[in-house]
């Protein structure tokens, strides 16, 4: 499985329980990355959805410890062994970990390939993503060109990838 987020200068990446930041540039990155594969998410992630609608065009997988959380549409999963074991046989690149902090923290390390959008601003965050680049096992592979969002702010989008897997 892979990973993909969006990061500012200091790897924070939400604020209270939304994103910082509306980059539709990178919205349409996130939408060509994850189509039609499975996309793995936080239970507070799931709840900062518009009208907390699963992610169409994608198998949504949502992790809690509460047994009794139920979505139409979804999958629901109380933890890391049972979300493990629903996936193992899926092809790695079609399983896309979407966040947040607490997920991004427990599967990087099953992650083969991470999608790292750095935009180039700082903003008030109270969540943030592992600083891949004080992390031994994971390299960058690929830099993108950087884009200039119709917001006015600049972004690059970085491939990692995990030296351990
Ligand atoms: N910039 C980006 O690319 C990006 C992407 C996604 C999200 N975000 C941001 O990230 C922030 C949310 O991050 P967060 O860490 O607060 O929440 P989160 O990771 O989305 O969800 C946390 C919840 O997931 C469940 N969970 C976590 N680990 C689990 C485990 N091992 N087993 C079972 N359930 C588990 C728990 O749900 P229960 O409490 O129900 O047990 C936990 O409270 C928001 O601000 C969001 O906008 C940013």
């Amino acid at each position: 499985m892979n990973i993909i987020v969006a990061v500012d200068k200091n790897w924070g990446i939400g604020k209270k329980n939304d994103m910082p930041w509306r980059i539709p540039e990178d919205l349409k990155f996130f939408t060509e990355m994850t189509l039609n594969k499975t996309i793995v998410m936080g239970r507070k992630t799931f709840l900062s959805f518009p009208h907390q609608n699963p992610l169409k065009g994608r198998e949504n997988i949502i992790l809690t410890r509460d047994e009794h959380f139920k979505v139409e549409g979804a999958t629901v999963v109380n933890g890391v062994k049972e979300l493990l074991s629903l996936v193992k046989d899926k092809n790695t690149d079609d399983v896309m970990i979407i966040g947040g902090q607490s997920i991004y923290q427990t599967f990087e390390k099953y992650c083969a390939k991470a999608y790292v959008t750095k935009i180039d601003a700082s903003y008030e965050v109270d969540t943030y993503f592992p600083n891949l680049d004080l992390l031994d096992h994971w390299k960058v592979d690929k830099i993108h060109d950087e884009v200039v969002s119709k917001t006015g702010v600049t972004f690059r989008i970085y491939e990692y990838i995990n030296t351990q897997l």
